[in-house]
């Protein structure tokens, strides 16, 4: 296996644990990091105020869209990070708000928006963050695959968001882009560029090391799971998957003998996957009522 081994003691929440040295005399003070926490600097000059050029594009737009939220909906940027969906949400006058594990991560989101963004700290699995039907429309973007309880997080977002509405998830597609076991190929004969999965359907987590410092204890944490493990997991949460996306990268090749192969292959296979599940209007309680009034 060419996985590195995880030298910490994680929790559902990514969690590491940092004691105080042992010589202090006061009782020894706890501090709880997410992984996400040490990776936080790396992660906000990545993502900027406005995101990455795959957000920007593709992501993003697509999300909202797909989200069918109107202008003064509430809606809930689940694991926001620092706060790139929330603030372009908030641009279209929607009331956005962010919730995320790593309190680093949000003091970046804090900084970088305006006063109308509100930023909560917590599980994204914990359905005790918000009361029933507060939600108009939830999205967790890049973020399902660094969260170990879905089932969990998926109930919440069923809590959370009101009846008929929506909740959208995007990621790098399971299919094709599993951390150490996809990759490009390049087939001589027939003079095109391939993609190669060797493993699909097990679940791993795989450990992710973060630049700048990519030593071993600076990593985070990607859960591959196979695209029947968030279907059956968003439908058992009770919610019905109306919604399925593939979008494709949208970088070109540098001129050159395989660019041609290169830019068909990219157009080809999809690099994201949006999912979008509703949670439906109780039909029973609905035919009850229209009975009621005959
Ligand atoms: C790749 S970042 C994506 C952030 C943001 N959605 C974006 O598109 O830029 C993954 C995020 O998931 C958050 N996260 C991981 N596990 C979480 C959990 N259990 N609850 C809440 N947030 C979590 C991390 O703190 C991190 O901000």
């Amino acid at each position: 296996m060419d996985e590195k081994p995880v030298k910490y003691k994680t929790d559902g929440r990514n969690k590491k644990v940092k004691s105080a040295p042992r010589s202090s005399r006061k009782k020894p003070e706890k501090k709880v990091l997410t992984l996400w926490d040490q990776a936080s600097r790396w992660y906000d000059s990545l993502v900027g105020s406005q995101g990455t050029d795959f957000q920007k594009d593709i992501i993003m737009p697509g999300v909202l869209r797909m989200l069918e939220v109107g202008k003064k909906d509430r809606v809930l940027d689940l694991a926001c990070g620092q706060g790139v969906f929330s603030r372009y949400l908030s641009c279209k006058g929607i009331h956005a708000e962010g919730l995320d594990s790593s309190e680093e991560l949000l003091k970046f989101a804090r900084s970088r928006s305006g006063a109308s963004v509100r930023y909560h700290v917590g599980d994204a699995s914990d359905p005790k963050n918000f009361k029933e039907n507060s939600f108009d429309g939830i999205a967790c973007l890049m973020a399902i695959q660094n969260i170990e309880k879905i089932d969990l997080l998926f109930k919440s977002a069923c809590r959370w968001l009101k009846p008929g509405k929506c909740f959208v998830v995007v990621m790098t597609h399971p299919c094709f882009r599993i951390p150490r076991q996809s990759h490009w190929g390049w087939d001589e004969e027939k003079k095109l560029e391939y993609r190669r999965v060797d493993h699909y359907l097990t679940e791993r987590n795989v450990p992710i090391l973060t630049p700048p410092f990519a030593d071993s204890k600076s990593f985070t944490l990607t859960y591959h799971r196979p695209m029947q493990s968030y279907i059956s997991a968003l439908v058992q949460a009770g919610l019905c998957v109306d919604g399925m996306e593939e979008w494709i990268s949208n970088k070109n090749s540098l001129p050159g003998k395989r660019s041609k192969a290169e830019n068909r292959a990219r157009k080809e296979i999809p690099l994201f996957l949006a999912l979008r599940a509703r949670l439906m209007a109780p039909p029973a309680v609905e035919a009850m009522s229209k009975d009621l009034s005959v």
